[in-house]
């Protein structure tokens, strides 16, 4: 009696034990699998992401609106006059700037950050300018931290060039390229999600198909 009860114990013992072993396999390919199907998607999210933010100013141009740009010159009429025949202040007088010299209003003393600048003040000029006047010119009087947001800055560059005798022509959109080089990343992006996700479930199926046979194999036999 005792032997067979050992023996019964023993079976019921190792039976168990490889259950026990199954589970801790499959559960451990689960677990292993998991942060990598999650892992890659994100990390091209975030590239995607990244690469659209650089876009010309032409194309915040296309959506820009000259009335929120009179509106953002608040912040600026501190320090500058916009309208014609107005004074300089704090800062040059900004009647007719876009398009004209840069550091060209007569009678204002300009740092030599701006003075040393050459040419005149284009969309992007102004844009970069604006953005940052101490990346722009360091060493700039003008003591402005800058307009990070790119549609604000497109909409104050739309009413300046309104506020001036010789506008600039507002270049074309780059709709078709931006939308189209959109497009692709975004296709790209599926594509890659798309091999990804196959490639990991298959692996896992069947990984977990062969574990799983081998643990209800094993107490029969
Ligand atoms: C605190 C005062 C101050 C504020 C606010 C300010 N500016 Fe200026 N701005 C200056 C000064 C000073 C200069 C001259 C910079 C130099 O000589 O380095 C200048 C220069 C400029 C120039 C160059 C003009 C030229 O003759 O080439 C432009 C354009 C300009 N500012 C636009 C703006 C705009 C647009 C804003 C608002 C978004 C703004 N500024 C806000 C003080 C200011």
């Amino acid at each position: 009696m005792d032997d067979r009860n050992n023996t019964i114990a023993g079976w019921v013992l190792f039976a168990g034990i490889i259950a026990l072993g199954g589970t801790i396999l499959t559960g451990e390919m689960f677990h292993g699998d998991r942060p990598e199907t999650m892992g890659y998607p994100i990390e091209g999210v975030e590239l995607e992401a990244g690469a659209e933010e650089a876009k010309p100013v032409a194309f915040y141009l296309a959506s820009a609106d000259a009335a929120r740009g009179e509106a953002v010159f608040a912040r600026c009429a501190a320090c500058h006059s916009i309208n014609q025949g107005g004074a300089n202040g704090l800062g040059p007088a900004l009647y007719g700037t876009m398009g004209g010299d840069i550091a060209g209003v007569p009678g204002f003393a300009y740092s030599d950050a701006l003075a040393s600048k050459e040419g005149n003040w284009t969309w992007e000029e102004m844009d970069a300018w604006i953005a940052s006047p101490r990346s722009y010119a360091p060493g700039t009087k003008m003591t402005f931290a800058g307009l990070s947001d790119e549609q604000d800055r497109a909409d104050l560059l739309l009413y300046l060039n309104q506020q001036t005798s010789n506008p600039l022509a507002v270049p074309p959109p780059p709709p078709e390229e931006a939308e189209e080089a959109a497009a692709e990343d975004a296709m790209g992006e599926d594509a890659q999600k798309a091999e990804d996700v196959p490639v990991l479930d298959e692996a896992t199926t069947d990984a977990d198909d062969g574990s799983s046979d081998g643990g209800q194999e094993v107490p029969e036999a």
